[in-house]
């Protein structure tokens, strides 16, 4: 018998609709359905399903967050600016009790120093950041592997 698919849910934060267009020295030139296509992909090869939401508004996201709690076994997600400050996604990330991994696009550490903290990263399982499209391809990599060893929770 084929082995269940793992459910994971994809949360793209504020501005990532706009890839591909915006600052895309430093974000490349991928659109974010070229970035999901590339994930649906690398997913169906690891046996993972995807649920792929963005939204701009930071209670979208926590809400996003709540809804993962009960559909999904665990969370990539790119808090893009409220990486930086926000209070409710961090409480959210921690609240539901999943394994997160979070996401840049860009090497955060190398950027304005109003960047290099990360108030989400802190609270969730890992953070890659500075790979481009292929941070989130090695974000369902890593999800897998912590979502299959419960050690890791
Ligand atoms: C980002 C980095 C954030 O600092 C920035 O606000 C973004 C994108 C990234 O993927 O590199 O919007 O999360």
């Amino acid at each position: 018998m084929k082995k269940p698919l793992i459910k994971i849910a994809v949360i793209h934060g504020p501005n990532l609709n706009l890839l591909g267009i915006r600052e895309t020295e430093v974000y490349g030139h991928l659109g974010l359905e070229d970035i999901n296509n590339k994930m649906r992909a690398r997913a169906e090869a690891l046996g993972l399903e995807l649920q792929i939401v963005q939204s701009n508004h930071e209670g979208d996201i926590v809400e996003a967050l709540h809804q993962a709690r009960l559909t999904a076994r665990g969370v990539v997600i790119n808090p893009a600016a409220y990486t930086h400050y926000s209070v409710a996604i961090r409480d959210a990330i921690t609240a539901i009790r999943l394994p997160v991994i979070e996401v840049h696009l860009s090497n955060i550490f190398g950027r304005e120093s109003f960047r290099h903290e990360s108030v989400t990263g802190a609270v969730s399982q890992g953070v890659i950041s500075g790979f481009g499209a292929m941070s989130y391809l090695l974000a369902l990599e890593a999800i897998k592997y912590v979502v299959e060893d419960s050690r890791l929770q």
